[in-house]
């Protein structure tokens, strides 16, 4: 009973979407397990470029079923924006992508509340990407959530509103001093969903384990990063929801002892979108290092076009990331980037208030004391489009091998360029 599942290793946009649409022909469903709009998934081929939110990376290999399961939270407005984008491209959607009638909604006025949060958190704020994410998984755990079945009965769906929106305006009015939101238009303007999003829906749990029990192959696609996961990621600055494995069995209602495979994405530097602590970032360093990797590795969010923070490869963290996801295998992407430096650095160990450790605190103010000490490599020239390890330059191959010796972790794939044809199977 095979299951993949697909997770980006550091803080989110290692290159998940161009992994998955390469491992989509081989697969039956490509499955998304959490998160919502916030993730921001590119895919490349030819000379076409195209960035999923919500709908997994499968969407493009017409042989593949995709699945939002009930581990993400859903913005209808979103996910319909997506769908007719996708249909415009030339793709069949419909019979193709289901969502499941227990994944949670996303409304205006989760949004509107995390708008006034972050406001009001000031200096404290996360750096959200906005999509209302936050508020939503707190309406779902807090058990005044709407789901996408609710959608679909006008009567439920309006009682449902009522009560939310009421609730969220007291909210936004009384603690935050914002906006309130308008009940009755917002309750027209959803009402009118059930008909759109009524021929995707399905009780996708069932669909998983029947197409599972039939032989069939599910990738599971992780959204955000390890690091950002609201148990093991550098908490408060986190998403609130579970990127790391264990959100595949919950977020999609598949056994953990269907996986067989769990792939981590691992870009061949560091970056981070948002606030919160970073070891290895280079931030106005002398040399201007971490410009030029978000200048040359156009490190920029998919979702929000807000500059990346970069910095250099952190095997202290990653190490950690393997712990908790158990990866049997690493795709590594972006080593192009890493192309014409002198040297590149590599992080083993913290220094933490004097003392050396190689374990990766998870406190917040023991990680913002946190400096990398580094091994240092030799640079390598251009690498693009290289087709096997043998191809690489021998100083590629000794970073390449050095941090998968480290993880204990065999290399499987390694990425060259932004395109399906730039990437070697190892
Ligand atoms: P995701 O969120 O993990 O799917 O990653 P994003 O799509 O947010 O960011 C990855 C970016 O890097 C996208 O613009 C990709 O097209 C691009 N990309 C992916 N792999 C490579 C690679 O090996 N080299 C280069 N130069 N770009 C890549
Ligand atoms: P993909 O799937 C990078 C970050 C935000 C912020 C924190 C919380 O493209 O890798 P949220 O809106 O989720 O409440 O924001 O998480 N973040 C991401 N960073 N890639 C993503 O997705 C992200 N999704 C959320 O920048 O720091
Ligand atoms: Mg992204």
């Amino acid at each position: 009973m095979p299951v993949t599942i697909v997770i980006g290793s550091q803080w989110g946009d290692e290159g998940k979407g161009k992994v998955v649409d390469l491992l989509a022909p081989e697969m039956d469903i490509v499955a998304r397990y959490q998160g919502g709009a916030n993730a921001g998934h590119t895919i490349a081929w030819d000379d076409k470029k195209f960035v999923l939110h919500l709908i997994p990376s499968g969407i493009f290999h017409e042989g593949t079923t995709c699945v939002i399961g009930n581990g993400v939270v859903i913005d209808p407005v979103a996910l319909m924006k997506e769908i007719n984008t996708i249909k415009e491209l030339g793709f069949e959607v419909e019979g193709r992508l289901f969502i499941s009638h227990n994944a949670h909604l996303i409304m205006p006025y989760h949004k509107a509340v995390e708008q006034a949060r972050e406001r009001y958190r000031d200096a404290g704020a996360i750096g959200t990407t906005g999509r209302g994410i936050g508020p939503a998984y707190v309406d779902k755990f807090a058990r005044t959530g709407i789901r996408v079945v609710d959608l679909l009965d006008r009567d439920v769906l309006r009682r449902k509103l009522k009560d939310a929106i009421d609730e969220k305006n007291a909210i936004l009015r009384g603690v935050y001093d914002a906006e309130t939101l308008d009940v009755d238009q917002m309750i027209e303007e959803y009402v009118a969903f059930d008909q759109e999003i009524d021929p995707f829906v399905k009780n996708t749990t069932e669909y998983l384990n029947a197409a599972l029990k039939d032989g069939q192959r599910v990738l599971a696609e992780g959204a955000q990063g390890s690091l950002l996961d609201v148990d093991f990621g550098t908490y408060p600055f986190v998403t609130s929801s579970h990127p790391t494995a264990g959100g595949c069995c919950t977020g999609l209602g598949v056994p953990p002892t269907a996986v067989d495979r769990v792939i981590g994405i691992v870009k061949a530097y560091s970056t981070r979108v948002g606030n919160g602590p970073f070891p290895t970032e280079l931030d106005g360093d002398p040399e201007g290092i971490g410009q030029k990797l978000r200048d040359v590795g156009h490190e920029y969010g998919a979702t929000t076009g807000r500059p990346r923070r970069c910095g250099w490869l952190d095997l202290v963290a990653l190490r950690y990331t393997t712990a908790v996801n158990g990866f049997t295998d690493l795709a590594i992407t972006k080593l192009d980037v890493l192309a014409g430096l002198d040297e590149l650095k590599v992080c083993t160990r913290y220094r933490i208030d004097g003392k050396e450790t190689d374990r990766f605190p998870n406190d917040l103010a023991t990680l913002e004391r946190a400096e990398p000490v580094y091994e240092t490599f030799h640079g390598f020239g251009d690498v693009t489009g290289a087709d096997s390890l043998d191809a690489l330059p021998a100083t590629a191959r000794d970073y390449l091998r050095f941090a998968s010796d480290f993880l204990d972790v065999p290399i499987a794939m390694v990425s060259t360029g932004p395109k399906r044809s730039e990437t070697m199977m190892v």
